[in-house]
């Protein structure tokens, strides 16, 4: 086994085992169980039941997954499924739980590996299983050659959550070239009203919700860009036509890879649905010597029988217990800081004393935490130059970075810094010295994007060079918290420096040594936060969210546009790691002018940031921050790691639209509302709250807005729910929030 496959075994590992969950000492999974003739294997969890199972044949079928059956429920073992008619051989209609290419499979496969005399044919049949813990781990093997594949289950039983993994093992005496892998294939039964959601997009433009009716054929959802993209998100969701904001099935899942990915959606002429994830394998190839194994990056799929809302607030507990990091000796991840950033502010003309004047009218208002992006570092003062040369530029501090960070610290801010340490402009001292050193062909043009280009991470020496100087930037400096962009897809993605038949190990071994940077930091310095950013939202996934603890959401931060982009992430992904900033008005994506309360409003939905130029603020406008910054510091926690209710969506173009966050332990709940704009004198419908207790009692307290004459000031969870409250909004980008307390 290579050092890769080693260490991305053991990131499956972590993530199976729980490295958060180890750290919570309490985030457990479920047990599964296998029944008496060994054939049938369950996972039970969270009104969850996931069933499998092999036959007479030995191929491994899923039988089931849905709500949760009774214990007692007995599933009788799969059979080999007969043949339909000579065009439909059994094996395409067969729900494989992980289909090799071979047989004459022409549906989608799990696995295709190609030998070195030309054989192109893999049948996996059953070897053995075993429970190991709470895991139950399946040995498959192909009918002749020594290809064995190892899959892992386990189902998170607070969530009912399953995480699957495949590793693939080259037992062979000769190369075998790993074609195609995914995680798992999962499947779905015959029904003539399923539906898809997931998420697209484009820079300033992410995490678009599409929904559309799966029919026979195929829907592909994917990267082909070296990172998880903005383009598409690898996230799903099957529904039934019946299906609604809070009722009716919803099986979703998501992969964690921050590289090229896949998800294909597939139904057959007969009505079969089946999912598989992994790698893409577009222009994908990977050769295992004899002995090596590659790993599957791990797909976490769930089911709730409550509509989109039940499976995205289930799975937002998931990433919270399960994915994201949690500091030693904490049972939850941090609560985001309160943060500055000065991009909108000043772009690339940072200095000592500018931003030192911002840190000061930051700290005023009650930032926690004061970020410098970009323009800090070598001849960095445009997008043209100086990426790569990671030494602060002494004609923007010529005493450092220590006498600002040290002014943050005694202002009661951590210091935060902006690195992009995967890029390099041409014009730089290392691209200089190390024109190789970028992901490219041999004698090809070199494709630049905002006029940069991408370090092969994958080398062993970019790798040790990033860790040394990150390692080395965070020793000598007060740093709290690394903003790590990556502006660019891949182009050309070539490794000269190894063997032709090993160039294309690149889309893995990139990403792996991506994985061990950031966890080899985190080791290193344990109290160093750190944002996935890219141009936006273009790295956020279960991968990279293992590793980091925050993400920026989109360079989008009109506050109108962001309700959108929020919406569609939270579909997805926890508002705990959701970052938004409150910037200027006019915006500079739109033009758009909204009041400074509706842009703090927006931004309070997530993790609150603030970039806006303070230097043009008036008196009122920090005495406006200063409230509202307060006001949120008080309902974060619910904001952040409660569960959502998206009570109105603005999809669709709706008017309006409204969240309720209801705290964990019930005791604070938290409504924002907003109107786009109001006309021909239209009615504001009442808003019914949800996810309260009916017994008990709520004081409700305006935050920002009002609600109209004789709302009462306390009622029961009953009445918030059945009666609602109004609220008074008139006018356009109109916004409210209030807190009820119980
Ligand atoms: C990307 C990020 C921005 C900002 C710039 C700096 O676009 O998304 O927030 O950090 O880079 O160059």
């Amino acid at each position: 086994m290579t050092d890769f496959d080693q260490r991305r075994r053991t990131l499956c590992m972590q993530l199976l085992g729980g490295l958060a969950g180890a750290a919570l000492g309490g985030s457990a999974w479920a047990r599964p169980s296998v029944d008496d003739t060994g054939k049938v294997f369950r996972l039970d969890g969270a009104g969850v039941t996931y069933a499998f199972g092999v036959n007479t044949d030995g191929q491994l079928q899923t039988l089931y997954w849905g709500s949760a059956l009774a214990p007692d429920d007995r599933l009788a073992a799969p059979v080999p499924v007969p043949e339909n008619s000579s065009n439909e051989m059994p094996v395409v209609l067969t729900p494989f739980e992980f289909p090799g290419f071979g047989g004459g499979l022409t549906v989608e496969p799990a696995l295709k590996v190609t030998f070195p005399d030309g054989v192109r044919d893999l049948v996996l049949r059953h070897v053995d299983h075993r429970v190991d813990g709470d895991r139950i781990v399946i040995r498959l093997k192909d009918v002749s050659r020594a290809v064995h594949v190892t899959l892992t289950y386990a189902m998170d039983a607070a969530t009912g959550i399953l995480a699957r993994s495949a590793v693939v093992e080259n037992r062979t005496p000769g190369w075998i070239q790993v074609d195609q892998l995914a995680a798992a294939s999962v499947n779905l039964p015959y029904a003539d009203d399923y539906r898809m959601s997931y998420l697209t997009g484009r820079w300033a433009g992410e995490f678009a919700l599409q929904t559309r009716p799966i029919v026979p054929g195929s829907i592909v959802i994917e990267s082909r860009k070296g990172a998880t993209s903005h383009q598409a998100n690898p996230w799903l969701a099957i529904s039934r036509g019946a299906t609604e904001e809070e009722s009716g099935p919803v099986w979703f899942g998501a992969l964690g890879w921050s590289g090229s990915w896949r998800i294909h959606v597939d139904m057959d002429g007969l009505g079969g649905l089946r999912t598989t994830a992994g790698y893409n394998p577009f222009d994908f190839a990977y050769r295992l010597k004899p002995g090596e194994s590659l790993a599957s990056p791990v797909f976490h799929a769930g089911f709730s029988s409550e509509g989109f809302g039940g499976a995205s607030r289930v799975f937002h507990r998931y990433q919270r217990s399960n994915i994201l990091p949690v500091p030693p000796g904490a049972s939850a991840p941090r609560l985001r800081p309160v943060l500055y950033n000065s991009w909108e502010a000043t772009l690339f003309a940072v200095d000592e004393a500018g931003q030192t004047a911002l840190a000061e009218k930051a700290a005023s208002i009650g930032v926690e935490r004061f970020v410098m992006d970009d323009g800090w570092f070598g001849a960095r003062s445009s997008d043209k130059a100086g990426l790569g040369d990671w030494v602060v530029n002494r004609k923007k501090f010529p005493n450092g970075l220590a006498p600002l960070i040290k002014r943050v610290n005694a202002l009661g801010m951590e210091f935060g810094l902006w690195v992009e340490p995967e890029m390099v402009n041409p014009d730089s001292d290392l691209y200089r010295a190390h024109p190789d050193w970028v992901i490219h062909f041999q004698g090809r043009p070199r494709s630049e994007a905002r006029n940069q280009l991408v370090l092969n991470l994958a080398r062993k020496d970019v790798y040790e060079h990033l860790l040394k100087m990150l390692d080395r930037l965070l020793a000598d400096h007060a740093i709290g918290f690394l903003k790590w962009d990556h502006n660019r897809a891949w182009s050309e993605p070539g490794w000269p420096e190894v063997a032709a038949a090993d160039q294309q190990r690149l889309y893995v071994a990139y990403v792996d040594n991506l994985y061990k940077l950031l966890a080899e930091l985190r080791r290193r310095h344990p109290k160093v936060e750190i944002e996935s950013c890219a141009s936006g939202g273009g790295r956020v996934d279960l991968g990279i969210m293992a590793l980091t603890d925050q993400v920026w959401t989109s360079d989008n931060t009109d506050p109108f546009d962001r309700l959108l982009i929020q919406d569609g992430f939270s579909r997805a992904y926890t508002p705990a790691i959701m970052m938004a900033w409150v910037t200027d008005a006019p915006n500079f994506v739109n033009r758009r002018v909204t009041s400074l309360e509706y842009r703090f409003l927006s931004a309070m939905q997530g993790g609150l940031g603030i970039g806006a130029n303070l230097n043009h603020w008036k008196a009122e406008d920090f005495a406006l921050a200063k409230r509202l910054v307060a006001g949120y510091k008080a309902i974060r926690k619910t904001v952040q790691q409660g569960d959502l209710y998206r009570l109105v969506s603005p999809q669709g173009g709706s008017n309006r639209s409204a969240t309720l966050s209801v705290a964990q332990d019930g005791r604070q709940a938290v409504l924002f509302a907003f109107l786009h704009s109001s006309g021909l004198r239209e009615a504001q419908p009442r808003i019914q709250l949800r996810g309260l207790d009916p017994k008990k009692e709520y004081a409700l307290r305006a935050i920002a807005g009002k609600a109209v004459p004789r709302t009462p000031q306390r009622a029961s969870g009953a009445y918030w729910m059945g009666h609602g409250l109004v609220v008074e909004m008139v006018g356009d980008f109109q916004a409210a929030a209030f807190v009820l307390e119980g």
